[in-house]
């Protein structure tokens, strides 16, 4: 693999739990150009600049996208689909030399059928077909999801999860982020894929176990309801994404996200991260 000199890096989502990560591993190499609809405070720093652009506005995608050796593409609504065709023209029209595309560990599953599992497919083929070099990531579930539980934690020392003794094998948003940063900044890595994981699956339950002895106070995980869990969901997302969400915990239920994968240690070098790990170095979020 060749490790080219400095690139001209777009990075989309700069706001977002992963492309916000990653300026840090390729700021010192490379011309890092961040772009989202709004700018991220004190992301000003050598070699960064953002620039205001959005999925639904064409023109702003060109501009943003013109001269990039390499994409980084995050987008996040699967009930927006004509976000990701323009994404992917604007890569076209502003001859982008390689797409390096955050997709989802599902799109394996044979049975995953869900509308957010389908939108990636749809997203992968598009780019696949674009002509421009690709590379997909392909990550089980966030870690980061638990902080979702930091106010429940906060209030009354409760977890709660649909399927609490279903595992999964999530993956830390740091690691992610340095394998995304470290496939954009070299050229051996067109046309391929890679499915990235936590080292060990964990349940809800298990997790709520290693929050507690990391925060050193109890915690109490409580099953939701499919109804309940509905609801939580329905708070922030369409109704189409909440049953999107429910699918996708059945087929955790079924066993289907338990698998790790060894690519984060062959791309960085390092161990995944443990959930222990992720929790200590973010205790303070749940205090
Ligand atoms: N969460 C998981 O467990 C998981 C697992 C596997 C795969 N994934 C995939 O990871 C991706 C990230 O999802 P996420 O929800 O976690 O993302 P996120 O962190 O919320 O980031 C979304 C980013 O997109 C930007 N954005 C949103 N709408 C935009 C628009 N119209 N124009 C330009 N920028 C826009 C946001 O910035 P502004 O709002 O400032 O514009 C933000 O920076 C998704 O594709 C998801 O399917 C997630």
């Amino acid at each position: 693999m060749t490790a080219p000199a400095a690139r001209r890096i777009v990075l989309t989502g700069a706001t977002g739990q992963i492309a916000s990560l990653m300026a840090r591993y390729l700021a010192p190499r490379h011309r890092v150009i961040l772009t989202s609809r709004t700018a991220r405070p004190g992301a000003r720093r050598p070699g960064l600049t953002h620039v205001t652009c959005d999925y639904g506005v064409y023109e702003s995608l060109v501009d943003a996208f013109r001269g990039a050796d390499a994409l980084f593409v995050v987008t996040n609504d699967p009930t927006r689909p004509e976000h990701d065709r323009n994404v992917v023209r604007a890569a076209v029209e502003a001859s982008v030399g390689h797409i390096v595309k955050l997709s989802a560990a599902a799109v394996l599953d044979s049975a995953a059928h869900d509308l957010i599992t389908e939108w990636q497919r749809g997203n992968e083929e598009r780019i696949r077909a674009s002509g421009i070099p690709w590379t997909m990531i392909r990550p089980r579930s966030f870690m980061s999801h638990a902080l979702g539980w930091a106010p429940g934690i906060r209030s009354g020392g409760t977890t709660y999860a649909l399927h609490p003794h279903s595992r999964n094998a999530c993956v830390a948003p740091e690691d992610i982020a340095e394998v995304s940063a470290r496939l954009l900044g070299d050229t051996g890595h067109h046309f391929r894929s890679y499915q990235l994981t936590g080292p060990q699956p964990l349940s809800a339950h298990e997790q709520s176990a290693v929050l507690s002895q990391v925060l050193g106070r109890p915690l109490v995980c409580r099953e939701l309801t499919p109804e309940e869990a509905h609801a939580r969901y329905a708070r922030r997302y369409s109704p189409a994404m909440a049953d999107a969400l429910i699918a996708s915990a059945g087929r955790q239920l079924a066993g289907a996200k338990a698998h790790t994968t060894d690519t984060v240690e062959r791309l960085t070098g390092r161990p995944a991260t443990t959930f222990a790990r992720w929790a200590a170095d973010h205790r303070e979020r749940f205090a």
